[in-house]
Order: structure tokens, then C-alpha cells, then sequence
């Protein structure tokens, strides 16, 4: 990612303004993306299939969010005392979880210019108790840098990196996914999610390789992905052991995997 803050993360807050899952997205977003919300909303009422022409992409970036609020849900209930959005761009779980986060510790970590961001957006929110880490998982060590702000590697923690690992390169993501497992006490969970180069067949694949210059234009260029039925083995090689890991239904273009994992005991 080039040093200027997220532009997907300004999307994907739009795609979760228009959901049904995120009273607060609407507020977050530029006044820009307010009237593209108001515009789009107009054309659903007119009856125009938006979502459908733009591949789905409404409805597969709010199955993302839900699929990771079931596994907070689920590591909430099972008594994590830390919560970690690793990548947190402009997502309103601190609101939206406000009475599930309360009396665990909340780290938002990000690359500084996107973090910069989220700080003059959610100026319009009520304050919320987070620490904020700023890192570029590309140069930075997070978990040093995690470290620094407070966490507790000897306390179960919850880990969502949503949206992230198609915008470093595999090593990168191999590396974060290692020094995670480092991080992991027991009872820790984490959930992502991973670019799949094989989804969609002719010509979505043809609009998706047009999509992705455009990520690139902004800064953003898709770095890395891995069919389905790599992912549980890439997972089990990081030292996590897959819970679920999941294709949503979304639409023309289902291209994500969703993963949720824990942390794979320790040989010996
Ligand atoms: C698509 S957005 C997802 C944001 C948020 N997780 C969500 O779902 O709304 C991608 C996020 O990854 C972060 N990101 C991308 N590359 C990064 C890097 N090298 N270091 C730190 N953060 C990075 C961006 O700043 C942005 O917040």
C-alpha cells in the first residue's frame, strides 16, 4: 500500500452503509461516498440490480463482516480478554460491539495514514477505549509493535484481519500469520479472509482483472491469493488449525475465502 490512507477501506465502509448489519458506516464515510450511498439507494428503490452489476460485491463484503462477527461473537462468549482489528480501516465494531468489548482491551491496528483517517472519522461517533497501533505490516513488526501498546501474549485473544492479506505479497502474509501464532495464548481465535484468484468464470474474471487495475491506480494492487482448497493446508503451515473456512454465496464473483482458525497446539 502506498503511504496514503485506504481507499478499499472507504469502500468497504460503503458496502456496509448499504447493509443491513452497520447503523454506524453511513456516519464514517467522506461526503463523497455519503452521496454515492444516497445514489445507490435511489437506484435499489428504482428497482435497479446494482449489487448484481457490480458482481456482488455488496452482498460478499457484508457476508465477510458477518461471518467475522460470528467468530468475535463466538470468542467473546468464550471469554477473550483482548480484541485486536488488525487492519481495522474504518470498521465500526467498537460500537457495534460496544457491550461485548466492554472491560476487554480493544487494539486498532493500522497503517498510520488510514489510522490517521479513522481517527478524524470517528470524531463523529461517541469515544470509544481503544488503543491505536500504527504499522505497515509490509515494513513494521505489528506484533513488537502490539507489544508496545499493551498486549498481553499470556491473555486469549481475539484477531480479525479482514480485508488485509490481498494487499501484501506471501511472504508477508506467511510472516503475519507466524508472528500471530506467536502471539496466540491459549483460547486465542483468529479470522480473515483471502483473495481467490480462481473464482468466476468468463467474462467476470475479465471485469475483476479490469477492477484490479483500478485497485492498483489507487495504490492498492492485489498482491495475493490462494484457491480454496489451498487454504486450510496454508493455515495449518502458519501453526493455526482451520475451524470453518468458507465460499459465501454471494453472487457473480464469490471471491473470497472466509477463515476462521485457532491456534494449532505447539509440537512436543
Ligand atoms: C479493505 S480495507 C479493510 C478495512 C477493515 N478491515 C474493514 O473491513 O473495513 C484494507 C485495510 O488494510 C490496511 N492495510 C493494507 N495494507 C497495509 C499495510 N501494508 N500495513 C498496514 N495496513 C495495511 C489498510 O490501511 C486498510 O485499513
Amino acid at each position: 500500500m502506498r503511504d496514503r490512507a485506504s481507499t478499499t477501506a472507504e469502500f468497504v465502509c460503503l458496502m456496509r452503509a448499504l447493509g443491513p448489519d452497520d447503523p454506524y458506516a453511513g456516519r464514517l464515510l467522506s461526503r463523497p461516498l455519503r452521496r454515492a450511498e444516497r445514489v445507490w439507494r435511489r437506484l435499489d428503490a428504482f428497482g435497479v440490480p446494482v449489487d448484481a452489476a457490480t458482481l456482488g460485491l455488496r452482498t460478499l463484503i457484508n457476508a465477510r463482516h458477518r461471518f467475522i462477527d460470528e467468530a468475535l461473537n463466538d470468542a467473546l462468549a468464550a471469554g477473550v480478554s483482548q480484541v485486536v482489528l488488525l487492519g481495522a480501516g474504518l470498521d465500526a465494531r467498537p460500537w457495534r460491539f460496544a457491550d461485548g468489548l466492554a472491560g476487554r482491551t480493544l487494539f486498532l491496528v493500522d497503517h498510520p495514514a488510514t489510522a490517521a483517517r479513522r481517527a478524524a472519522r470517528t470524531r463523529r461517533l461517541p469515544p470509544v477505549e481503544a488503543r491505536r497501533v500504527d504499522v505497515d505490516f509490509a515494513r513494521e513488526d505489528f506484533g513488537d509493535a502490539l507489544l508496545a501498546a499493551g498486549f498481553d501474549p499470556d491473555r486469549p485473544a481475539f484477531f480479525a484481519w479482514e480485508g488485509v492479506s490481498m494487499y501484501l505479497d506471501r511472504a508477508t502474509v506467511e510472516a503475519a500469520l507466524r508472528r500471530l501464532r506467536a502471539l496466540c495464548a491459549p483460547g486465542a481465535a483468529l479470522a480473515f479472509d483471502l483473495w481467490r484468484p480462481d473464482a468466476g468464470g468468463w467474462p467476470v474474471r475479465s471485469v475483476v482483472a479490469l477492477s484490479r487495475r483500478g485497485m492498483a491506480l489507487w495504490g492498492e494492487p492485489v498482491r495475493f491469493g490462494l484457491p480454496t482448497a489451498e487454504v486450510a493446508t496454508f493455515v495449518r503451515a502458519a501453526g493455526f488449525e482451520p475451524a470453518r473456512v468458507e465460499v459465501p454465496a454471494a453472487g457473480p464473483w464469490s471471491g473470497l475465502t472466509f477463515v476462521s482458525a485457532r491456534p494449532a497446539p505447539v509440537p512436543g
